[in-house]
């Protein structure tokens, strides 16, 4: 599709993407430059409506130079990861057109203004330069007319970005060429797959600031002999298993993988030296609180899952989703008049019989959760075609209201 012009100078595009939260870890690089991880990944779409960056970006020739604004606020264009994806987004162009396939005709010559904001606040923890990278790939795939290879481009902006252009379960599969062209996300199946499959972030009130992934899993590899054991002799197993689980929406697998998961790239980072700690007090004690409820009703019902931070994300099944979420409320019980706990998906009161509490019996710790972001698996990036979403005005600057 010809990018709208919707000014007498810049042609202009939004669009929309996706966070994904992984089951199956990428944790360190064969190579910073490119973005090459040490082993395979696998995630979750999350669906936009609750959590999604939008993106608009504008070409035209009156622009002196390219420029960005990340929530309202203008950063630095030169940072190399950034200028990566602008290079490779011309380039692919560049290679398209040269073959006679001109489905853009913005001139690759003109300077890009982009303007990004999540929908979901930066302080709640959630990676957002995933969702952001992919959103401004695919925002700028559609302004120069390109569709191929997006992932290995969006990957080279961060390495989970890859992963959020597709809807649904995704893989990054991690390559073995040295240029990285076969290192690139695909769809393992779509959000409609797994209908019952429901997903809870647990925004934990942060005690401190974590290390950034980034170079936290520098030093990973520089020092963690359990990281090279897990990416050659561990991953590749799980990743079979875990596709296998996804495909049979077998929940006791997908989730018991998931933890195992989750808990060993903790383990690498503390295995790291000096070590990482991601996982807080109140994470530890989600952690025992979902594995004493799984052993109530002798099944996995619920699994969590970690990044590089104290959040934790439950992934559980429609049927258990209200009862759990009120086992949270219960150990974990919100100010009385802080706002609602529970944003995104509705979710109904349940009442906890006594032999679940004294089944759970972790100490109950008053608002260790600020508040729950429900919802569910969802599709990868979008096109916005009303332009009254745009973020950028005719002269290209941001909009007053972003
Ligand atoms: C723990 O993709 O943020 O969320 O490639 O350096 O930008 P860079 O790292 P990033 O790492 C994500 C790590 C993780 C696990 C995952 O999403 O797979």
């Amino acid at each position: 599709m010809m990018p709208e012009t919707n000014s007498e100078h810049a042609s202009m595009i939004t669009c929309t993407a996706p966070v994904n939260i992984a089951v199956i870890k990428y944790w360190g690089k064969r190579d910073e430059v490119l973005i090459l991880p040490v082993n395979s990944s696998l995630s979750v779409t999350l669906h936009q409506d609750q959590l999604k960056t939008t993106t608009t970006v504008a070409c035209s020739r009156d622009f002196q130079e390219d420029r960005i604004w990340l929530n309202g606020k203008e950063e630095d264009i030169n940072q190399p990861r950034l200028q990566s994806c602008l290079r490779e987004i011309r380039r692919l162009a560049r290679k398209r057109r040269s073959n006679g396939d001109p489905s853009s005709d913005v001139s690759l010559s003109h300077r890009v203004h982009i303007c990004s904001v999540n929908n979901f606040p930066t302080a709640a923890g959630l990676a957002s330069s995933a969702a952001g990278y992919a959103c401004l790939v695919y925002s700028l795939s559609r302004l120069f007319g390109v569709d191929s290879e997006l992932s290995l481009v969006a990957r080279q902006g961060s390495g989970s970005a890859c992963r959020s252009l597709y809807g649904g379960f995704v893989q990054w599969k991690m390559g073995e060429r040295q240029d990285g062209k076969d290192s690139l996300a695909e769809q393992v199946e779509p959000e409609s797959h797994w209908p019952e499959l429901r997903v809870l972030v647990l925004v934990v009130t942060a005690e401190r600031k974590p290390v950034g992934s980034t170079s936290g899993m520098k030093t990973s590899v520089e020092t963690s002999t359990l990281l090279k054991y897990r990416a050659d002799s561990v991953v590749p197993g799980r990743m079979e298993e875990m596709i296998s689980a996804i495909r049979r929406r077998n929940f006791a697998d997908f989730g018991e993988l998931t933890m195992k998961d989750s808990n060993q790239f903790h383990a690498t980072c503390l295995d790291t030296y000096p070590p990482i700690f991601y996982l807080g007090d109140i994470s530890q004690k989600v952690i025992g609180l979902v594995h004493h409820y799984n052993r109530h009703y002798q099944e996995t019902r619920v699994a969590y899952t970690f990044d590089a931070g104290p959040n934790a994300v439950i992934y559980t099944l429609q049927d258990y989703v209200q009862e759990f979420v009120e086992v949270v409320r219960h150990f974990f019980p919100p100010e009385s008049n802080g706002g609602e706990f529970v944003k995104g998906l509705p979710i109904g009161r349940a009442s906890l019989s006594e032999e679940l509490i004294r089944a759970i019996g972790v100490e109950s710790v008053p608002k260790g959760i600020s508040y729950i972001i429900s919802t569910k698996a969802g599709p990868g990036p979008c096109m916005v075609k009303d332009p009254d979403f745009h973020l950028l005005g005719p002269d290209g600057l941001p909009k007053k209201s972003t």
